[in-house]
């Protein structure tokens, strides 16, 4: 099989049915789509014929989109979403009903914890947090309601990793799913469908895109479940738009160099500030102080422990403050995974939505500020955060 750069620049480029094909994907920006006879129509809207009828259904250039993440990921198909909020929530209201029960680790976005205990709780679903760490523990807490297992490959923000073959084998024997966000690693770095997982999310905002032009999620997976994804899109108007799913495309095309080059960025700033007296720890998979190092050889590629570190400064919420007032080459922006090196503090910001308990709970210090390292030179990241962390 070709690798991994070959498939993505193939796939993303790929436009099916054209007698000169162009290299890239044309940007089909059209609501509607003309059809000849009512019966046509009719069959389109339930997808009983191949073809496109109403871009809130599909639409060439998510078709294409989708198709490509399919591949990448090695799942039977993919649907693509407005962000990676509605791919989540499509994810999760697809397959639970009310009395079931999801058990999270309890750092893991804020956006999924705010749906899982708001929204959907409102709804009667239940929600318990726990580390995924300690797959004895989670199997201990199990119940006959508990229908699915989330996990972020790597968590945000706290970049603890989940054990998936574990937790899917753990999930499978007691009748539940494993659902896993893998927006951190991306399709580059891990395919959690390979390690057992039932579906997988991403946002495409992060590194697929990789540019922070564009904001896009996708569910992916075997074509029945994806399938009831794609109707939970459609009933609640959570579809992509042509431009984002066309610029995700082109990010997709240099999605393996990029992430190599965010992991070697990240692994050389990570080694330069661990140890540094302003800064209690540096939690970045790559340094053997991590508490899960062993888990980057047997589920990330070639070693590579992904772009996304934390630092927990000393002197708390001050210190953190402190240190993004003083970025010249970092910027303080909240999201992740594109081309400049973004920091924020994940307290006051992605994760607001934690109260103090949940935040401990999470390893969320007051100190803790979150780092997406991009694709400048390391030596001036290196040079830049060591200065803001004084
Ligand atoms: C791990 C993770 N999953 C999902 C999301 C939500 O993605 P979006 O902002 O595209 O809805 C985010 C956003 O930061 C994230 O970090």
């Amino acid at each position: 099989m070709p690798g991994f750069a070959t498939r993505a620049i193939r796939a993303a480029g790929r436009t099916p049915d054209a007698p000169q094909p162009p290299v890239n994907v044309p940007l089909y920006q059209t609501s509607t789509f003309e059809v000849s006879s009512a019966g046509e129509l009719a069959d389109l809207l339930e997808f009983r014929t191949p073809g496109h009828s109403y871009s809130r259904y599909s639409n060439p250039t998510f078709a294409a989109l989708e198709a490509a993440l399919a591949e990448l990921e090695g799942g039977e198909a993919a649907v693509v979403s407005a962000s990676g909020m509605a791919a989540i929530h499509a994810a999760l209201v697809s397959t639970l009903r009310p009395g079931d029960e999801v058990l999270a680790a309890p750092a893991l976005y804020g956006g999924t914890y705010a749906l899982l205990t708001g929204l959907l709780a409102r709804f009667g679903i239940g929600a318990r947090f726990l580390p995924l760490t300690d797959a004895a523990s989670v199997g201990e807490a199990m119940t006959d309601r508990t229908r699915l297992i989330w996990a972020e490959t790597i968590a945000n923000p706290t970049t603890e990793m989940a054990d998936l073959a574990a937790l899917a084998d753990l999930a499978h024997r007691r009748d539940a799913l494993l659902f896993v966000d893998n927006t951190f690693a991306s399709p580059y770095l891990c395919n959690p469908l390979a390690l057992g997982a039932d579906l997988v999310v991403h946002s495409l905002t992060k590194y697929v895109g990789g540019h922070s032009d564009l904001i896009a999620g996708a569910v992916i997976g075997p074509a029945e479940r994806v399938a009831a994804a794609r109707h939970v899109l459609i009933d609640a108007g959570g579809n992509s738009q042509p431009l984002e799913a066309f610029l995700a495309l082109r990010g997709l095309k240099t999605l393996a160099i990029r992430m190599e080059r965010h992991a070697t960025n990240a692994l050389t700033v990570a080694c330069a500030l661990e140890g540094r007296a302003t800064i209690r720890r540096v939690l970045y998979p790559g340094l053997r102080s991590h508490p899960q190092h062993e888990l980057v050889a047997r589920e990330l590629r070639d070693g590579l422990a992904g772009g996304m570190l934390a630092l927990d400064l000393e002197g708390g919420r001050d210190a953190g403050e402190r240190f993004l007032g003083q970025l010249r080459v970092a910027r303080h922006a909240t999201s992740l995974g594109s081309v400049e090196t973004l920091c924020s503090h994940p307290a006051s910001s992605s994760h607001r939505q934690l109260g103090e308990e949940e935040l401990a709970a999470a390893g969320l210090t007051p100190g803790l500020v979150r780092v997406s390292i991009g694709l400048e030179d390391a030596d001036d990241l290196v040079e830049d955060l060591a200065a803001a962390a004084g």
